[in-house]
């Protein structure tokens, strides 16, 4: 039986981020030929790229995106690493031709409510732990995405008896927002917390869903605009009334550029996909019923459809100043029992280590992830506390992960 594997895949320099799973050297080996194959034959590069493949005595049929247009031509450096993400999607063919709605509903991979008077202790600590220096103006900006379905008219019937026949126009304001940044600046974390904050500040409740990879590769190229509005009108009726944050990661996978669209297989897919999600979230606009926000996170705002864009608020995540290496180590090693001036020394062995790479950052993930929590795990495995020359040692081994030259590219 023919399944259809999803992978978003990164290629990184000299280390493999923690988080990631990590294709089998063997099957990554054959998928480097066959995408330098591919490569050779097709110009300009194809954005999208179908292997087929057999692993474990099935046929595949893998999907690759790369991530950005210049980790193509790198791609069969040795030193550089496959670096995966799979996406739970493996739907059979039979799965696959069935209804839509009911189908639709099956790619929605994470729902979490947020309840204002019984707030997930973990998803506010994380909300508070995540640092960003417009945090509060996201939050604002979200909220009053919600808000404003509902809040001129309430203020008119408050003050008019009435409503005044521009505000039963459809809604100007576009609740619809972008994430955009390098890899592991927090826009997933954030997307996945900050409902918390929203549902304390509007002292309603918030659903999270998250959209699942599946809604693209279903390979069936009449029924994909049908699944995405399928999708939409599940959320709505299930969430009559609700507020729904709803979340589309890796955006550039859902909604990638029309313009930028080579004519490799997948591309009257996508396509059907950025033209129904851009049909949905006009939609959106004209029913002041109903209450969802669109979210999008990406690390490759260029490929996003520009369409899809300008309906959206843009914020931009980056990685840490010098002044948030040390804020990150301060919230990350609170409860260690570590003196001022070490923290202070780590910082500027952390600064140091930065700088000892030339053209490279530390992101936010790859200090927690590369450094705090190889430490926790190297003084757990020694049964001993967590000691500054832990800590130094793994920063010495840390490797920041984010180019420099991409990150002008987010901030304009
Ligand atoms: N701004 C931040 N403040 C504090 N911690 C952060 C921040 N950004 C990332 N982290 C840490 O790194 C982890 C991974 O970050 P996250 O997955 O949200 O990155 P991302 O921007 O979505 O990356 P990608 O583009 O690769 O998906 C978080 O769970 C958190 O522990
Ligand atoms: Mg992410």
């Amino acid at each position: 039986m023919k399944r259809t594997y999803n992978w978003l895949f990164k290629v990184v320099r000299g280390g493999v981020p923690r988080d990631r799973r990590v294709l089998e050297p063997e099957l990554a080996r054959e998928l480097q030929a066959s995408y330098n194959n591919a490569a050779k034959m097709n110009s300009p590069m194809p954005r999208t790229l179908q292997v087929r493949l057999v692993v474990n005595n099935e046929e595949c049929l893998i999907e690759i995106y790369p991530k950005k247009p210049d980790d193509l031509p790198a791609i069969g450096n040795s030193d550089l690493y496959f670096c995966v993400k799979h996406f739970e999607d493996d739907m059979d063919d039979e799965s696959r031709a069935g209804g839509t709605e009911e189908k639709a509903a099956e790619h929605i991979v994470q729902e979490l409510t947020f309840e204002p008077s019984a707030p997930s202790a973990t998803k506010k600590d994380l909300f508070d732990f995540l640092i960003h220096p417009a945090k509060e103006k996201i939050l604002n900006a979200l909220a009053e995405g919600f808000a404003g379905y509902s809040a001129r008219r309430t203020w008119a019937q408050k003050h008019y008896c009435s409503i005044p026949k521009i505000l039963e126009l459809p809604q100007p304001a576009i609740p619809a927002f972008i994430f955009a940044g390098p890899p592991g600046t927090g826009k997933t974390a954030m997307a996945s917390c900050i409902g918390v904050a929203i549902a304390a500040k509007l002292s309603r409740p918030v659903t999270f869903l998250r959209v699942g990879m599946s809604l693209r590769g279903t390979g069936l190229q009449g029924k994909t605009s049908e699944i995405v509005h399928g999708l939409f009108r599940n959320v709505k009726k299930l969430f009559t009334g609700k507020m729904v944050l709803l979340f589309f990661d890796e955006a550039d996978a859902f909604v990638p550029s029309r313009q930028q669209m080579d004519h490799s297989s997948g591309s009257h897919e996508n396509l059907a996909i950025v033209n129904a999600i851009i049909k949905e979230m006009d939609d959106i606009r004209s029913q002041p019923g109903c209450q969802i926000v669109v979210l999008f996170a990406t690390n490759a705002l260029p490929r996003l459809d520009a369409a899809v864009v300008r309906r959206c608020k843009v914020f931009h995540f980056t990685t840490p100043t010098p002044k948030e290496h040390k804020t990150v180590l301060e919230a990350a090693l609170a409860g260690f029992g570590f003196q001022d001036e070490e923290i202070a020394g780590l910082h500027g062995d952390l600064l140091a280590r930065e700088q000892s790479v030339p053209n490279w950052a530390f992101s936010f993930s790859d200090i927690i992830e590369g450094v705090i929590l190889p430490a926790i795990d190297e003084a757990r495995l020694e049964n001993r506390p967590l000691s500054s020359q832990i800590l130094q040692k793994c920063i010495r081994e840390a490797k920041p992960m984010v180019r420099r030259d991409v990150i002008p590219s987010y901030i304009k």
